[in-house]
């Protein structure tokens, strides 16, 4: 008998692939750095932790996770469409936002023909999904201020760019743009070509630039037909672990994703949280004030100590120290106190540190943090 070990057949383009590298966790960290208290200000997740009425419906949907959910999850579909005011067969939600990112490739692109077009840096999932599906991802340098420069975007385009990803609020730097300079370029795309929003950061807009609605484009999408917009529950709504987002989009293209969707991805769990989470408005209007609060005091605790500050729409802020062309040292420091921030490396900005919006207490631990950092490097 042979002892040659089985070597199954690997696709080559998964060959090319590195596993993702998650930020640390709490526990890691604790233990690295003999920290006994340690923040995680790296994945911008809600400041104020679990709705207590999400919690207390998770607590009574425990006895049914045997069940399979609905398939379809038609219950949470509706509760979606009521929100936002969308007919339901325009509304899609996936296990987070990712997975109906990974589909849009998958659905909207024919690998070797399409293209897609989206800025540079963007978002880590678009790149990796992009090449996953063999479909060309066409990137345009977002401006040396970190505005997306739409012109270029739009030179990428051509008869075969079925859909271009438009980041806004963006990730990393959390600018964002006017609706209505949205609303002119998905106006100039080739007729084709689907503009989808993706605007998981949307609702920390800031109220002196007129909020989330001087910035959602789900109101002007009866009237866009070419334009899409992805949500999530895991920043204002607080559900990041249990993977839940949506996309309003047009009627037809639903049909299509349910078809391919795998039949359960989101979960009882997160179904039941996510209609739990979309009734508790209280709770996400509480989480908007606390972020909008919290940037503000970030954004003031950075500046005294010397950092130049993107100024963010979203639940994060990216900061750099002038002069300083890698923040790996003070990434360093900073774990070292059990303060977990991200450093953009990974983005290609490796002199840039992005922090996410915590509590008072949080945000207060990390700019002491910071200081001593500073002095540090
Ligand atoms: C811009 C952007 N889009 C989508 C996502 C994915 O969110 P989720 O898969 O948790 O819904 C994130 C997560 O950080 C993000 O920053």
């Amino acid at each position: 008998m042979s002892s040659r070990a089985f070597a199954p057949f690997i696709n080559p383009v998964v060959r090319q692939f590195e596993a993702y590298v998650p930020g640390r966790s709490i526990a890691e960290i604790r233990e690295a750095y003999g920290v006994s208290r340690v923040i995680k200000l790296a994945s911008n997740e809600n400041p104020l932790g679990v709705s207590p009425a999400v919690r207390e419906v998770l607590r009574q949907q425990a006895d049914l996770v045997f069940r399979y959910p609905q398939s379809g999850n038609p219950r949470l579909v509706k509760s979606i469409a009521e929100f936002h005011h969308v007919d339901p067969a325009r509304v899609f939600v996936s296990n987070g936002s990712d997975e109906l990112l990974d589909l849009l490739f998958r659905v909207c692109a024919e690998p070797g023909v399409h293209n897609v077009v989206t800025a540079l840096p963007c978002f880590g999932i678009y790149t990796t999904q992009a090449r996953f599906a063999g479909v060309e991802l066409r990137q345009a340098p977002l401006r040396p201020d970190f505005s997306v420069d739409l012109d270029a975007m739009l030179a990428l385009t051509d008869e075969n760019t079925t859909l271009v990803f438009l980041t806004s609020p963006d990730n990393p730097s959390g600018l964002a743009v006017p609706k209505e300079k949205m609303l002119r370029f998905a106006e100039s795309l080739p007729k084709q070509c689907m503009l989808v929003a993706d605007q998981a950061y949307v609702d920390f807009a800031r109220e002196e630039d007129g909020g989330e609605d001087a910035f959602s484009l789900i109101p002007e999408l009866e009237a866009h037909p070419n334009i899409a917009v992805v949500r999530t529950f895991s920043k204002s709504r607080g559900l990041a672990g249990l993977r839940l987002g949506y996309g309003i989009l047009p009627a037809d293209l639903v049909s299509y994703l349910w078809r391919v969707r795998l039949p359960f991805s989101v979960n009882l769990l997160a179904e039941e949280a996510g209609i739990a989470a979309m009734k508790d408005v209280a709770f996400w209007r509480e989480t908007v004030r606390v972020v909008e609060q919290g940037r503000r005091q970030l954004e003031q605790g950075l500046q005294e100590l010397g950092c130049n500050v993107v100024p963010s729409h979203a639940n994060f802020i990216s900061f750099c120290r002038p002069g300083m062309e890698n923040a790996g040292g003070i990434n360093e420091e900073l774990l070292k106190q059990g303060v977990i921030a991200r450093w953009l490396k990974s983005y290609g900005l490796p002199g840039y540190m992005r922090v996410s919006v915590g509590t008072e207490e949080e945000n207060t631990v990390f700019l002491g943090a910071l200081k001593a950092a500073l002095a540090a490097c």
